[in-house]
């Protein structure tokens, strides 16, 4: 079935578009990236020990900017492929699992990130339609979040 609804998918692929255009969208990618990052540690510090593999200690290193851009990289594709039901069905079964076999990964902490992404997005994204965002990364991050 449909993760949101049409006109949904099509205001937020729209919106994040204008954010994500060529030239400013890795910037943006990685800034935004971590201050969700920095957010989601700050409403759940315990999640931090999850990260040691990517060098959460220095969160400005190579190896956790690496991280940044691989979440943000794979948030993107989510959100362009909102229109294409069963392509990201298939992909966020495949993100499902490779969080389920990270011990410590659970769905509180997908429940902060819904929240972190929810308080992040409209400092960047251009006439943020709350509604419309909420209706579509919702169910993304339920269905990342199939087998925690
Ligand atoms: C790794 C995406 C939310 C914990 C990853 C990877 C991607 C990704 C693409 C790399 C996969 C790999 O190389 O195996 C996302 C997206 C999220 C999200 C799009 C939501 C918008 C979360 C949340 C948590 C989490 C909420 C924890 C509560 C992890 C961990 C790793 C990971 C522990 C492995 C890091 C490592 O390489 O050691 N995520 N993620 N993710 N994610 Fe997420």
């Amino acid at each position: 079935g449909e993760l949101c609804s049409f006109a949904d998918s099509a205001t937020v692929i729209k919106q994040w578009q204008d954010v994500s255009s060529p030239g400013v969208a890795a910037k943006v990618k990685l800034s935004c990236g971590h201050a969700i990052f920095a957010k989601l540690f700050e409403m759940a510090p315990a999640a931090k020990g999850l990260f040691t593999r990517v060098n959460v200690a220095d969160v400005n290193s190579p190896e956790f900017n690496g991280h940044v851009m691989r979440v943000m990289g794979g948030l993107d594709v989510l959100i362009n492929y909102l229109g294409d039901t069963p392509t990201l069905e298939k992909m966020l079964d495949h993100l499902a699992k490779q969080h389920a076999v990270r011990d410590g990964v659970t769905t509180a902490g997908f429940g902060v990130m819904a929240n972190v992404l929810m308080a992040s997005m409209p400092q960047v994204v251009e006439g943020f339609n709350p509604d419309a965002w909420r209706n579509c990364l919702i169910p993304i991050l339920n269905g990342m979040s199939v087998g925690l």
